[in-house]
């Protein structure tokens, strides 16, 4: 079954939206596979966003997610790398539909409440990054 990382950026936290973004992917139908509340180390969200390291804003990103708690998760489902993307809306939450979570509550394209891998190679490789196998429920396996 095919799996993507999100992560609730600090905005999100800050502003009491775990539950209600959790809650948007459970009535979707996926199933939350991992989940942890946790602090960014500059290392890890340098690796996170090794893409952008020569964009001008590089630097704004990496300060931003390692100013304050993300809750990140790992999802599963059918086709959920682009369902999820389309839930989050555009990235830009001034372009973004209403009723995505980025049209509903996002304020600025560096505070956009949520990140998504946008291909399965970004999922694969953001899901090693930032989850251990053994953090992974295996619901397959489960009753
Ligand atoms: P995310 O999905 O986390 O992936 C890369 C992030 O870069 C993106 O969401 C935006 O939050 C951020 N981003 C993109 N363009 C800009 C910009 N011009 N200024 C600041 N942040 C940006």
């Amino acid at each position: 079954m095919e799996k993507t990382f999100l992560m609730v950026k600090p905005d999100g936290v800050q502003r009491g939206l775990i539950g209600e973004i959790v809650s948007r992917f459970e009535k979707k139908g996926f199933k939350l596979v991992a989940a942890k509340l946790m602090t960014v180390s500059r290392e890890l969200a340098e690796a996170h966003y090794a893409e952008h390291r020569e964009k001008p804003f590089f630097e704004e990103l990496v300060g931003f997610i390692t100013s304050g708690p993300v809750f990140a998760m790992i999802w599963e489902g059918e086709n959920v790398i682009s369902v999820a993307r389309q839930m989050m809306g555009k990235t830009n939450p001034a372009d973004a539909a209403p009723g995505t979570i980025r049209g509903d509550y996002g304020v600025s394209v560096g505070m956009n409440i949520i990140h998504g891998s946008d291909s399965p190679e970004s999922a694969e490789r953001e899901i090693g990054l930032w989850f251990q196998e053994q953090d992974q429920i295996a619901y397959d396996k489960t009753i």
